[in-house]
């Protein structure tokens, strides 16, 4: 069929032509958002799940419907290898600003905002990729201990105060969390925590890999009074096939029941999957309903462009002894896998796998669900290392 009418988006953040599966999700974060915003007690979500389980759309709607309702959002990706005072600082002078485009300044939004100079000025020394907020003014003795977590916590409660003056909050909202290093989050959280205590209108919505849950439950142990953990999973079988059949629908276009089964057999119900798998039915299709057929044909094409981008990229960055590592976890099956075994396909013992484990927990491609577990966060990886290392 037309591929220019394709509807399917398979891709890393890549808003999808039908959200399933999500409305309850959507609706529990804008109640947490709304009551803060209202100084009411609640707990913000940190959303987490699976690569590809489609965590940055949900922070994403999550955050445009809560901006259209006027508060104040930043989006920040925290990547690999940079400070938190570094991704924060150019991301909330770009928040003030557009806080002060809002009506005439009050008081609050200049002391927040040399709050912010302060801030960049004082830790530069500690973390040297600041770049962004040293030419802002900033004020003695404010935000400028040198020390992250009494800063930032100076810095959220002169930015509280200047969202309070206006009626709105500020919600940073943190894709990837778990790359955030563990103390500099226990200094973030423990900001929150402050906020919150004070009933001031900031806070933090969060997306990571499951890692997460355990890295904020270490940096700070009232990381759970203070956050819902949310887990993102793949899609019921319901989800799944509005996911794959309502977009088809909204071009006049249908999938045979075969069809939908070979699709939801094949991708697990994982929404990345299912927007590759939809994307190639489509273009193999040449009439509706695409038929059965076409989504075997899909499913060819699709893990075809899966172990070259998808999968490959993550590859690409594993030392030959992490590879090794996957690979023996892959012959296991699907997993989760005890580590021991693991060790045991590798021929090691647990505390010599034990480095590259951590290594790789470290990378985002495995986490430990329960103790002494290992699985891989990548779904379908297991079968990818097979195909790639046989
Ligand atoms: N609820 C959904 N229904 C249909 N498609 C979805 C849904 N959620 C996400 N997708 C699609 O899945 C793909 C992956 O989404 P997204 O990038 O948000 O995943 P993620 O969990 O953030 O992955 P990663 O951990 O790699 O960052 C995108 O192509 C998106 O359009
Ligand atoms: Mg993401």
């Amino acid at each position: 069929m037309d591929p220019r009418l394709n509807p399917y988006a398979p891709g890393a953040g890549t808003p999808p032509p039908e959200l399933a599966g999500r409305d309850e999700l959507v609706t529990r974060g804008a109640v947490a958002l709304d009551r803060i915003r209202g100084r009411r007690a609640a707990r913000s979500l940190i959303l987490y799940g699976l690569r590809g389980v489609g965590k940055t759309v949900l922070l994403n709607r999550i955050r445009l419907d809560s901006e259209a309702r006027g508060l104040i959002t930043v989006p920040i990706e925290a990547p690999e290898g940079r400070s938190l005072p570094a991704i924060l600082t150019p991301t909330l002078r770009s928040a003030l600003f557009r806080l002060s485009r809002r009506e005439a300044a009050k008081a609050g939004l200049g002391k927040a905002l040399r709050a912010l100079g302060s801030f960049a000025r004082a830790l530069k020394l500690k973390y040297d990729d600041i770049e962004v907020g040293l030419d802002l003014d900033y004020e003695r003795g404010l935000a400028d201990s040198g020390e992250l977590e009494t800063d930032i916590t100076e810095l959220l409660a002169t930015i509280g105060a200047a969202a309070a003056e206006r009626n709105t909050a500020v919600a940073l909202f943190i894709d990837e969390l778990q790359y955030v290093p563990e103390e500099q989050l226990a200094a973030l959280i423990s900001a929150l925590h402050s906020s919150n205590q004070n009933q001031s209108p900031v806070t933090m919505m969060a997306a990571g890999l499951p890692q997460v849950v355990g890295r904020a439950g270490r940096a700070k142990s009232y990381a759970e009074r203070l956050f819902e953990f949310v887990p993102v999973d793949r899609l019921e079988p319901e989800a799944a096939r509005a996911a794959l059949c309502i977009p088809a629908e909204k071009e006049g276009v249908k999938f045979a029941n075969s069809a939908i089964e070979e699709i939801l057999r094949q991708t697990l119900g994982y929404p990345y999957f299912l927007q590759e798998w939809g994307k190639h039915s489509w273009d193999a299709a040449e009439r509706s309903p695409i038929t059965r057929k076409d989504a075997q044909h899909a499913t060819v094409q699709a893990l075809n462009d899966l172990d070259v981008s998808f999968f490959r990229v993550r590859f690409d960055r594993l030392t030959p002894a992490e590879k090794r590592y996957l690979r023996a976890m892959a012959q296991l099956g699907a997993g989760p896998h005890r580590s021991g075994d693991i060790a045991d396909q590798l021929g090691q013992k647990v505390t010599a796998a034990a480095p590259v484990r951590n290594s790789l927990i470290a990378k985002g491609m495995i986490y430990s669900p329960a103790h002494g577990d290992t699985a891989f966060t990548v779904p379908l990886f297991d079968g990818f290392m097979k195909r790639t290392i046989p």
